[in-house]
């Protein structure tokens, strides 16, 4: 495609080489150049220059350079017309039409339609005669004919290729099918269907697309629920199910549950705030994602360990976004579905109106680790609750809360007072620290022997950059990363570029150095750079990826493990005993 000259010269005159450049290398001006470690190839001493006055870049050690689009060219290896849109996406300006963005905007509508076919198709089923058990389970499940319409569930034949077939008739390509995450393709070529023999949940964007699946088998075999993959449309990590429905509510606040068919069972019974996040532990994007139709949620998780402690991980992520958050506790049943079918809607409501707010539901969990037999008990519950309140920035709260945690521990309410004042002013001088800290990591980051160091995590930190290396290298492997979660990465920093560049890849296609050089610093982006030019063997990626996500998961438990620890501060305890 012919680019027009006179976007190209505008497009020179808005680009500054060296702000270019020094988005991705730290450079030192010396005389009338700057110098930098070379990004094309490794090196210790910067042999890398940037001449402003002729907008040239040249390394003196491999002997690349060029000008701005060349820089671009090497450093993302694409061809012209490519480094030429990332420039102009970074001067703010618009490309004049190019063919790719428009067939990604045209793959993306006909995999919208695409789905909403497959979707119909599903749901068609259910009045076929190979249909009855998938009925007759939904029956028993206690789903009424308009909650099956209203969500516009489906049945999944059980064959390989009853989906293929329909849509294959429609003329949609086995590669459509394969993208849209509806089929798979085996080891010789052949695509099947992705779900069979399973009832099937659309996902439903806020604008009304279906954008993918979830297929539920009909008795206790596992995998009990299959979703649809991340593709060009669907990311479970920014979309919530039946928030196109929720959207609408009258309600005060949005209920949030952890499954579809807890959301499913909250609508029949008329409580039609309620959204599931799709299998995945809730994430920022959720956060914001809610936060744009409410400003209150209510956790309606499940009432097991596992529940509970993502219950805890989600308010700290909802609260990030200002949201309030309520949190709603259920006994006797193991879910909200659950709980509906065996004690009604009416009892729902109660506890509904009586969940508690977040530091309510704080102080409970930490209460219920202690048996207050022992005065010993009653002093540690007291420590570590003024812990908690001594967090809340208002002080109406911070007295509210401490009255209710001096009656619970059965302490002088002053007492409590004072110790929370007293931790209060403890914590104070910490993130006072911290803060210092941090005003300092710029100059400790640019030693590169104590970068290493620095990762709060160094054995998960090193999978985040090795995941990082091969999906930066072939970001199609993205669509392989099913479940990990941007909150498994402990590294700030491979976890900005890994939501940076799933985000481009998600939109775009495509990921690009150049666009991430935006959110990173200079000296992030070096490091960057320098991780990507260490080889990588691709034919294995699909293995490794897989065994540095695991490592990551398992990291991450063991650390919130030791976080958890912290909070309940055993240390604090200690020094109120001794004498
Ligand atoms: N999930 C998943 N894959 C699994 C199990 C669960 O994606 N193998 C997701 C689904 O979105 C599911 C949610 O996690 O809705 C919660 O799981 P669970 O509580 O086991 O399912 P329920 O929604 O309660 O479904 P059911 O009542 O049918 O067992
Ligand atoms: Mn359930």
């Amino acid at each position: 495609m012919a680019i027009p000259q006179s976007f190209l010269e505008e497009l020179q005159a808005r680009t500054d080489i060296v702000d270019l450049v020094s988005s991705y290398v730290a450079l030192d001006k010396k005389g009338n150049r700057y110098w930098g470690l070379c990004p094309f190839h490794s090196e210790k001493t910067p042999s890398f220059s940037v001449v402003p006055e002729k907008q040239v870049c040249y390394c003196f050690g491999c002997h690349k350079g060029g000008g701005a689009v060349n820089f671009v060219m090497e450093l993302e290896s694409v061809g012209f017309v490519d480094a030429v849109a990332i420039l102009a996406q970074r001067a703010g300006m618009e490309m004049p039409d190019t063919k790719d963005g428009q067939d990604t905007r045209k793959k993306r509508e006909r995999l919208r339609i695409l789905n909403k076919e497959a979707a119909r198709y599903f749901h068609g089923n259910l009045s076929a005669p190979q249909a009855q058990n998938a009925v007759a389970y939904l029956n028993r499940r206690g789903l009424s004919k308009r909650t099956i319409t209203n969500f516009g569930m489906g049945y999944a034949f059980d064959t390989w290729d009853g989906l293929i077939r329909a849509m294959q008739k429609k003329e949609y390509t086995k590669r459509e099918l394969l993208d849209a995450g509806l089929a798979v393709e085996s080891k010789t070529g052949t695509i099947y269907d992705r779900f069979r023999d399973r009832v099937m949940f659309p996902i439903i964007d806020v604008r009304g697309n279906v954008i993918g699946f979830g297929g539920r088998v009909l008795d206790d075999t596992t995998p009990k629920y299959l979703n649809s993959p991340d593709t060009l449309i669907y990311n479970k990590s920014k979309n919530l199910f039946a928030l196109n429905l929720a959207k609408r509510t009258k309600a005060d606040r949005l209920i949030l549950t952890e499954g579809y068919m807890d959301t499913i069972a909250l609508h029949q019974a008329g409580f039609d705030s309620a959204v599931a996040s799709l299998g995945t532990s809730l994430t920022e994007d959720h956060a914001r994602l809610l936060s744009h139709y409410t400003q209150e949620v209510v956790i309606a998780y499940d009432g097991d360990q596992a529940g509970i402690r993502a219950a805890q991980r989600a308010i700290t992520i909802l609260n990030r976004t200002g949201l309030q958050v309520r949190v709603l506790r259920m006994t006797g049943a193991k879910d909200p579905d659950e709980f509906i079918q065996k004690y009604g809607k009416d009892a729902f409501q109660k506890l509904l109106d009586a969940s508690e707010n977040q530091m309510e539901y704080r102080l409970l969990q930490l209460r219920n680790q202690y048996s207050f037999d022992e005065p010993s008990d009653r002093v540690a519950y007291l420590q570590d609750a003024a812990g908690m309140i001594a967090r809340l920035p208002s002080p109406v709260e911070r007295e509210i809360y401490g009255g209710r945690a001096a009656e619970a521990a059965g302490v002088e309410r002053n007492t409590m007072l004072a110790e929370i004042e007293r931790q209060r002013g403890k914590q104070g001088w910490k993130q006072k620290k911290q803060m210092e800290r941090k005003a300092l990591a710029p100059a400790i980051q640019a030693q590169p022997k104590e970068r290493q160091l620095r990762e709060r995590d160094i054995k998960s930190a090193c999978a985040e950059e090795g995941i990082i290396s091969l999906v930066m290298a072939d970001p199609v492997l993205f669509n392989q990363i099913q479940e990990l979660d941007v909150n498994d990465f402990s590294s700030s920093l491979w976890r900005k570029v890994y939501q940076e560049a799933r985000n481009q890849w998600q939109e775009t296609g495509a990921v690009h150095l150049t666009t991430l050089a935006q959110v990173l610093t200079p000296e992030e982006m070096s490091r960057l750079t320098g991780v990507l030019q260490k080889p990588q063997v691709l034919s294995e990626a699909e293995q490794a990826i897989s065994d540095y996500s695991s490592l990551m998961q398992r990291q991450r438990i063991k650390r919130e493990v030791t976080e958890d620890r912290d909070i309940l501060s055993l240390r604090n305890r200690k020094k109120l005993e001794e004498p």
